[in-house]
């Protein structure tokens, strides 16, 4: 029997203020997504912001529906809208960011599996990995670099051949 360790690495900061100005106006666009959060059900707003590599940013916010599957993430609603219009504009960064007004948020809300697997389909398709910045007004930021940094068991299509 052998023992494996997996580090994941991601850096914390403890507000956006401390993040260089690229990074800084990405969240605030996330900020700006929330406000086309439709979550009457959850009563809990999602904004994603993606900065592409020609500088152009993307917003997507939670889309909820009185079918409650039939709603869908802020951040599966902009990496589909990229894939949908930009394919060809690689992905550099995406910023997401929450808030309820039933609570406050302590800590980032970290995306649920079915977006991360769709991100780590965006990253195969751009060939290269995204930044993901995930934050909340009050409450630390956390960086990391790419899709491994979040599922390091991820099955890739190569394990089929
Ligand atoms: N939600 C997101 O938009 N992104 C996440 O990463 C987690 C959850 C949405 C889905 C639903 O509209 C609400 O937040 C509560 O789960």
């Amino acid at each position: 029997m052998t023992n494996h360790e997996i580090k994941i690495a991601f850096q914390e900061y403890s507000s956006v203020d401390e993040l260089a100005n690229i990074d800084q106006e990405l969240c605030a666009g996330a900020v700006k997504a929330m406000e086309n959060s439709h979550s009457p059900y959850s009563k809990f707003s999602v904004g994603a912001a993606l900065r592409l590599k020609s500088g152009k940013i993307i917003h997507g916010s939670n889309q909820e529906n009185v079918a409650y599957p039939s709603g869908l993430c802020a951040e599966r609603v902009a990496l589909f809208y990229w894939g949908a219009n930009h394919p060809d504009d690689p992905i550099e960064s995406m910023a997401v960011t929450a808030h309820t007004d039933e609570f406050e948020l302590q800590k980032p809300v970290t995306s649920c599996g079915s977006c991360l697997q769709v991100l780590a389909e965006c990253e195969k398709m751009q060939q290269s990995p995204v930044k993901v910045i995930l934050f909340v007004a009050k409450g630390p930021v956390w960086v990391t670099n790419g899709i491994e940094s979040f599922l390091p068991f991820l099955f890739f299509e190569d394990r089929l051949s």
